[in-house]
Formats: structure tokens, sequence, C-alpha cells
């Protein structure tokens, strides 16, 4: 059988960084897609030229049109503005809304029964602003977050505890925001919650440096904001909807009254597989956390709002 294809929709730091990991570990061919002329055809064909050197079959091209997307699979969109210093993801809002409301309709026109795995920010509100526009059912539109909260979360406590990053199984909930919800007695280390390894003001020290983290990265960057952690991040969740291997992951999923909310995008735990997202799985949260995460979800509703979307 051939490989899914999959669009990537964004051919600058996240897009082509993601196109990049998605064809040289062989999950799918890829087309990238940019309004800039040029910049995809000439990221793909340099990636290509790679192919002799790094072993990969699987096949990358540029364009400028949304026809050469048709049929995708699996459409991932990155296109837009990143923060720079000083900026939340919040200030992105109506730049991004505007841009992401015509890549998706089109995306929409010309694969009508792919999934379309939102990575612009403000991611939540983008989500569901995605969501609205694509006229999809909501278990084939989601957002890339969690599992980058999560990566995040997972290295730092790597650090903290001098072992191997992949160790650590981590879990962030919450919208993609200053108030997502660490959730340090679900991390665990080879299998002990985190809990039972780290000192509690540690661990507060850490949550709070994974809310900071890309606004950590990008006082860094100054031009612009992370993009391998965000790309990794990404081929996770493709890499378990093309596989359906079960594997729970925090995603940003439309919630219809899973941990007491409802018609909001945020991030939970959820399974994900070619159709899209089969479960959302609810664990057990201390009552400070669920109120957090409803604090988080109100925070993206309000936003939503602004947007007037119905
Ligand atoms: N259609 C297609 N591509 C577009 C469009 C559009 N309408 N508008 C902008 N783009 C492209 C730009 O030309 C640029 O190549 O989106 C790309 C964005 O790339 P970068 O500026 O490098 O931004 P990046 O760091 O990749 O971040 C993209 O992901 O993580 C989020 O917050 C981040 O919202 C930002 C997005």
């Amino acid at each position: 059988m051939g490989k899914p294809k999959v669009t990537v929709v964004g051919a600058g730091f996240v897009g082509a960084t993601t196109a990049q990991r998605l064809v040289e570990k062989e999950i799918a061919d890829v087309v990238l897609m940019d309004i800039v002329e040029g910049l995809p055809q000439g990221k793909a064909l340099d990636m290509m030229e790679s192919a002799p050197i790094e072993g990969f079959r699987t096949k990358i091209s540029g364009t400028n049109h949304y026809a050469d997307t048709k049929d995708s699979d699996l459409v991932v969109i990155t296109a837009g503005l990143a923060r720079k210093p000083g900026m939340s993801r919040d200030d992105l809002l109506f730049k991004n809304a505007e841009i992401i409301s015509g890549v998706v309709l089109e995306c929409a026109k010309v694969s009508p029964k792919a999934i379309l795995l939102m990575v612009t920010n403000p991611l939540d509100v983008i989500t569901y602003l995605a969501w609205k526009k694509s006229g999809f059912d909501a278990k084939r539109v989601f957002g890339m977050a969690g599992t980058l909260d999560s990566a995040r979360y997972a290295y730092f406590i790597s650090e903290a505890l001098n072992c191997a990053p992949s160790d650590v199984d981590a879990i962030v909930l919450g919208g993609h925001g200053d108030e997502m919800v660490p959730v340090p007695q679900h991390t665990k280390v080879k299998g002990r919650p985190v809990t039972e390894l780290l000192d509690p003001a540690k661990i507060e020290a850490i949550n709070q440096r994974t809310r900071d983290g890309g606004a950590e990265i990008v006082k860094y960057l100054k031009t612009g904001s992370a993009f391998y952690a965000p790309s990794s991040s990404v081929v996770q969740m493709v890499k378990a909807i093309f596989e359906n291997s079960g594997k729970m992951l925090p995603c940003c999923v439309y919630l219809t009254g899973q941990y007491g909310i409802r018609d909001v995008y945020c991030g939970v735990p959820a399974r994900l597989g070619p159709g899209g997202v089969q479960e959302v799985v609810e664990i057990a949260l201390t009552p400070e956390q669920k109120a957090a995460l409803r604090t988080s979800a109100e925070h993206v509703r309000e936003n939503c709002g602004k947007l007037s979307l119905s």
C-alpha cells in the first residue's frame, strides 16, 4: 500500500520542519503549501536532494496551489504569524483567524475527507474556527499543543532527575496558554509518579517553567517562536493516527461534557486513529486541577466569542 498523503500548509519554521520529519521517518508523502512563491518548492526540492543520503523513499513536493493538495488524508495547518518577544499567543488572534479561515475553506474543498491537524496559534480558538469553517465532524478537526507542552514538561523533569528524557511520560492539559495544567500525579518516570520523585516546590517550579516554555524560546529567538519541539509533537500525533496505536496523547479536542466542559476546544488526553479522535479519556484530577482546567477552557471560550462565530 502507498504512503498516506499529508499536506502541510505553511512552509515556515514549523511547517518545513514538520514536513522534513514526516518524509525522513517515511510516515507520509508530503505536499508543502505556502502563499510565498518558490518557498515550498525550494524547500521541498532541497529535502528531496537529501534523500540519497538520508535514505528515505517518501516524496515531498512544494506548491502554491490547493489543487495539488487534493485528496490529502491529513492536512497539518501551520500558516500564519508566529509570536515575537512580549507578545502572548492571544495577540495573534485576529490576523491568524483571517488567514486560517481562507486556508481551511480551500483545504476542505479539495480534501473533504481529510483530518485537519491545527498548529497555528492561539491554538484552541483557531481549532474551533477551523471546525466551524470546515463543516467537518469534530472528530476530524483537532489541534497540537498538549503533546508539545507535555514534551517540555518531560524534558524539564528529566533534567531535574538526570534521567533519559524518553523515560518520562508527562501529561499537561488545558488550553495552550498561560493557564495550561500540568498533571504531576499522572506524569511518570518508568512507571513512578513524579510526585514521589521530586519535592512539591521543585514540581511547582517545573510546572511554571512549562507554562512559560514557549515564551522562554521566543525570548531567545527574538524574531519567531519554537519549531523543533512543535514539529516533533505534530509528527507524534500523525504517527499515532496512521499507526492506530491507541496511544493516549494530550490533544486539543472538541469537548461535549467531558471534565464538565462543553462546546469548546481544550487540551485533554485522547486516543487518535485513522478516523481522527477515537476517544476522549477522562483521567482523575484533583479539585484544583479540575477548576484550573475549567478556567483555561473558559478563557478559550471568551476568545472564541471575540470572533463572533456561532
Ligand atoms: N496560506 C499559506 N501559507 C501562509 C498563509 C496563507 N494564507 N499566510 C501565511 N502563510 C505562511 C507564511 O508565508 C510562512 O511561510 O505561513 C508560514 C508561517 O511560517 P513562520 O512565519 O516561519 O511561522 P512558524 O514559526 O512556522 O509558526 C507558524 O505555528 O506554532 C505556531 O505560533 C506559531 O502561529 C504560528 C504558526
